[in-house]
Formats: C-alpha cells, sequence, structure tokens
C-alpha cells in the first residue's frame, strides 16, 4: 500500500473533486438545488438508490470537498458540515439524545455550549452534568446508566486546560456513550482526538480552519455507522447546513492550516515566556509552558501549545479592562483562530451569559484577558499589550 499522505499535503489536496471544466483551484458550485435528467433519476436520488446531487441544505459538491478535506486531516471515515461550531453541537445532541438521557461535560467549555446543555437541551429533558476537564474521577462518578454523551473541549477556551482524551474515551466506552471532542482550538493540525479514542470530533470552522475571520461554519466528524447517519440525519431534515459559499472560502483557508498553525503555536510560546516574567501579570496559563500543570499530557496529545495565551492581570476587572483598551494593534473582539490577534475579556463577553457560579467553577475571573495569537510580528504584539500593562 503506498505511503499515506502528510497532513501539509492533506491540507492542500484532500477531497478536491475537478469538474468536467478541469479546473485547477476548487470550484464554487452556488447553487441551492441540482436538475436530474429525467424523473427516474429523481426519484433513484430520493431514495438514495442513486447517488448524486439533490439539494444543497445535505448535498453540494463544494460542501463535500470540504467535508473529505477535514474528514481526511482528522482520520474521519465520516464528516457532516454545518453552519456554524453551534449547530455541529446541536446537530450531535439532537442525533444522539432523547428525553430521559443525560450528558457529562467539562465544565470549560465554550460559554454557549454550557448554555445550550443547562437551558436549551433541559426543556427537552436531557439532563446535563458539569465535571472538571482534569478530575477523571469526577467523570467516572457522573456516568449514570442513562448517560449518552460525554463533552469536552481540549484545550479549554480560555484557560487551557487539558483533558486526558483517553482516560475519558475509556470512561464512555464503560458508560457505553459517546465521547465528543470540540477539537475547534487545535484543529487536526495539532491534535487528532480520534487517534485516543474518541468517537465524534466538532468543529467550529468558523475559528482556525478558515483562519482568516471571514465566515462561520462548522463540521462533526467519527466513524461511518448509525451516530454519524444520525447527525447527518438531522442536518437533511432540520437544516442547519453549511454554505457552499462558506465552505469554499473554509476549503481554501485549510491549504494553509498547518502553516498557521505551528507559526501561531510558536508566537503564543514566546508571548507566554514574555508575561509570564511580566511584574503586573499574576498568572499565565498556556498549555505550551513548563510551568503548566498538564504541560506533559499536553505535549503527548498535541503536536504544539495552540495560539489561545490567557493571562490574569493583577488589578481585577479594572486591571483587566485597562490591558484591552490600550490595545491599538490588537483587535477588541470576541472571536478567535484569525491571522490577527484579537483580545477579550472573557468574565463580561463569551463567558458573560453564563451564571456567575458557573463562571466561577470555570476558573472565569475578572482579571483574566484572553489574547488569541495570530501572525503579527510578536514584537509589535508586545509593544501593544506592555502599554496597558504599565511597563
Ligand atoms: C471551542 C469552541 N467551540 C465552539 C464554538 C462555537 O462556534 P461558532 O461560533 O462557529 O458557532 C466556539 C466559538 O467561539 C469555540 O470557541
Amino acid at each position: 500500500m503506498a505511503k499515506p499522505f502528510e497532513p501539509s499535503t492533506l491540507g492542500v489536496r484532500a477531497g478536491t473533486a475537478r469538474s468536467q471544466f478541469n479546473e485547477h483551484s476548487e470550484a464554487l458550485f452556488l447553487t441551492s438545488s441540482f436538475v436530474f435528467d429525467n424523473a427516474k433519476q429523481a426519484a433513484g436520488r430520493f431514495t438514495g438508490g442513486d447517488e448524486g446531487y439533490i439539494y444543497s441544505r445535505f448535498t453540494n459538491p463544494t460542501v463535500t470537498m470540504f467535508q473529505d478535506r477535514l474528514a481526511a486531516l482528522e482520520g474521519a471515515e465520516a464528516c457532516v458540515a454545518t453552519a456554524s461550531g453551534m449547530s455541529a453541537i446541536l446537530a450531535t445532541s439532537m442525533a444522539l439524545l432523547k428525553t430521559g438521557e443525560h450528558v457529562v461535560c467539562s465544565n470549560a467549555v465554550f460559554g454557549s455550549t454550557v448554555t445550550l446543555y443547562s437551558t436549551i437541551l433541559s426543556r427537552f429533558g436531557v439532563e446535563t452534568t458539569f465535571v472538571s476537564p482534569t478530575r477523571i474521577e469526577a467523570w467516572r462518578r457522573a456516568a449514570r446508566p442513562n448517560t449518552k454523551l460525554l463533552f469536552l473541549e481540549t484545550p479549554s477556551n480560555p484557560l487551557g486546560e487539558i483533558s486526558d482524551i483517553a482516560a475519558i474515551a475509556a470512561v464512555a466506552k464503560k458508560a457505553g456513550a459517546v465521547l465528543a471532542v470540540d477539537n475547534a482550538l487545535c484543529t487536526p493540525a495539532l491534535q487528532r482526538p480520534l487517534e485516543f479514542g474518541a468517537d465524534l470530533v466538532i468543529h467550529s470552522a468558523t475559528k482556525y480552519l478558515d483562519g482568516q475571520g471571514r465566515v462561520l461554519g462548522g463540521a462533526v466528524l467519527g466513524a461511518k455507522g448509525p451516530a454519524m447517519d444520525a447527525v447527518f440525519g438531522f442536518l437533511r431534515t432540520a437544516g442547519p447546513s453549511l454554505s457552499p459559499f462558506n465552505a469554499w472560502v473554509i476549503l481554501k483557508g485549510m491549504e494553509t492550516l498547518e502553516l498557521r498553525m505551528l507559526a501561531q503555536s510558536e508566537r503564543a510560546l514566546e508571548l507566554a515566556r514574555w508575561l509570564e516574567r511580566h511584574p503586573c501579570v499574576a498568572r499565565v496559563f498556556y498549555p505550551g509552558l513548563e510551568s503548566h500543570p498538564q504541560h506533559a499530557l499536553a505535549k503527548r496529545q498535541q503536536r504544539a501549545g495552540g495560539a489561545i495565551v490567557s493571562f490574569e492581570v493583577k488589578g481585577g476587572r479594572e486591571g483587566a479592562w485597562k490591558v484591552i483598551d490600550s490595545a491599538k494593534l490588537i483587535s477588541i473582539t470576541g472571536n478567535l483562530g484569525d491571522v490577527k490577534t484579537t483580545i477579550t475579556h472573557p468574565a463580561t463577553t463569551t463567558h458573560g451569559r453564563i451564571t456567575p457560579e458557573a463562571r466561577a467553577a470555570a476558573g472565569i475571573t475578572e482579571g483574566l484577558v484572553r489574547v488569541a495569537v495570530g501572525l503579527e510580528a510578536v514584537e509589535d504584539v508586545k509593544a501593544d499589550l506592555a502599554r496597558g500593562l504599565g511597563w
């Protein structure tokens, strides 16, 4: 058997399907539906006997190219693209859960994920227990006979806590539940959760897969089988679908994914080291630092530390807002995963809608600042932060 291609090659080449015009760059099929040769073919397509495109809510060649490229990078057999990262999490939940069932979720996931489980799915009789992302014993204790889904994000956002995917996959297996890992922060360029035993991988393609802050997108990946069939079934019926235009933008973004992830991680490590030495910084959270409590685990699971550096400023909210408001180069915005460095105050933005108790449990303090490091020269980023830190 031929040697499989390296990830950088897959990022550039995997999934490409040429039309009859033999275009070199992937084509954008901006069409809501597809034409059939005759009624018999239309009937065959709808019943599934005849493979081919029908309607872009669930089948579109540009979206298929995106799905196939991401599947190749994650080492997954199947991929379902969605309109956003949140709709990927919703589609997974709707596909796998029903009233009376139970979820165990890390308490350090994205704020909207907490809200989805705690206030929306709970209305449909799905109960969620939130546990520490790092205490395996807590996952074990939380699992019940009706637990169907374990959900985590590693590294977590914004504190960069690392969950041991293999250990939590073992808990899921024993409980007869599915483990879904949100891999938005690492992307397959740095971490491939399926290799550690996760059943499903979730993406907010809005982040590093696009990489340039242009469009929203998401995806669910896993082995071919009932779980992925159910995710596809939900998408086909309910329609939180990825637009072909967005799929095309993200597909092109993925061509530089590995380069960007490595370069942004390198800059993030340098910035984290600098912040660690800064007298006005109480604590730095970055898995690439030797001082990070799960540094060894991060090195086992990840190829690099990723691009999110969070730090606690002395002086609480006032100190944090001063750093943010003094930034002239860095963009004040909630998004991350861009080549442009962004800065956020998690307690009042991304995690502002969750309860103060949930925020405290997740370790989001008032002095916490999150920087999503981009591709600018790291010296310029340091100078921008130094102004507000007062050094
Ligand atoms: C880790 C993580 N997962 C999911 C999401 C949600 O993704 P989207 O904004 O594409 O819906 C985000 C958004 O910031 C995120 O950071």
